[in-house]
């Protein structure tokens, strides 16, 4: 097995006091570069824990995970942030945009923190990607649901990042406004970007080429989509 995402015998425990909570079990996952993958499972299951480990915002309890080749147990924070920043983007339920910045600005913030230079080309450019061409100038608030977590979107792609990790991307979002998210993950992904994407909603899960379903921290099946192209 080779793969952009490879996780070995993944472990994360969480200590509450005296508790110890495993959230990951010995998680065993591999991802292609250029998949798009869904997780589904109950809450509680490890879905968070999972994707966080994938993204670098935390780090196994033991087991291994290679992201892109780079072994990322035992690498100090300083080492992981530039990991993070070079190939992954993320994206929440919440959206997280800062409400006093436009559309626009919020696609932009993330390259205040990268070397990279402010391009007026590549944001337009991923505006129109996620579909907000005539929508740059506009503040969250003048905004639908589905047209913030675009700019939440935009914001995870203006890096030029190789895997796109969403934790329940359409968790606060009627579901005509979901279906039009996966088809613009789908259409990513298309495009060539590897995409992971945590969901309550079987039916959008099934419309990933592979299907995990997580319980108790510990992978239960694989459901893998047989006929291309059908949805
Ligand atoms: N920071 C934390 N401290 C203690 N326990 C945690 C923490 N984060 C998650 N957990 C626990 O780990 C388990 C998995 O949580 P999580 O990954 O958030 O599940 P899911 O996203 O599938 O709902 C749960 O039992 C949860 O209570
Ligand atoms: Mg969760």
């Amino acid at each position: 097995m080779s793969g952009i995402i490879e996780a070995k015998e993944l472990c994360k425990i969480y200590r509450r006091g005296r508790e110890e909570i495993q959230a990951l079990k010995n998680v065993d996952f591999c991802v292609k570069a250029g998949e798009f993958v869904s997780i589904i499972g109950p809450s509680g299951s490890g879905k968070t824990a999972l994707l966080n480990m994938l993204g670098c915002l935390d780090t196994p309890s033991s087991g291994s995970l290679r992201l892109n080749g780079i072994e990322i147990a035992g690498q100090k924070e300083r080492d992981l942030v530039k990991i993070r920043r070079e190939n992954i983007g993320f994206v929440f339920q919440q959206f997280y945009l800062m409400p006093t910045l436009t559309a626009r600005e919020n696609i932009e913030l993330p390259l205040l923190f990268s070397k990279k230079n402010r391009s007026a080309k590549r944001i337009e450019e991923v505006l129109q990607m996620v579909g907000l061409a005539d929508r740059g100038d506009h503040l969250p608030g003048q905004l639908s649901g589905g047209e913030m977590q675009r700019v939440a979107i935009g914001r995870a792609l203006i890096n030029d990042p190789k895997i796109v990790l969403a934790d329940e991307p359409t968790g606060n979002l009627d579901s005509a406004t979901s279906e039009m998210i996966f088809g613009l993950f789908s259409e990513l992904n298309k495009r060539g970007l590897t995409l992971v994407v945590v969901t309550h909603n079987l039916d959008l899960a099934r419309r990933a080429e592979k299907m995990y379903t997580l319980r108790d921290g510990q992978i239960v099946s694989c459901e893998e989509r047989t006929c291309a192209g059908g949805m």
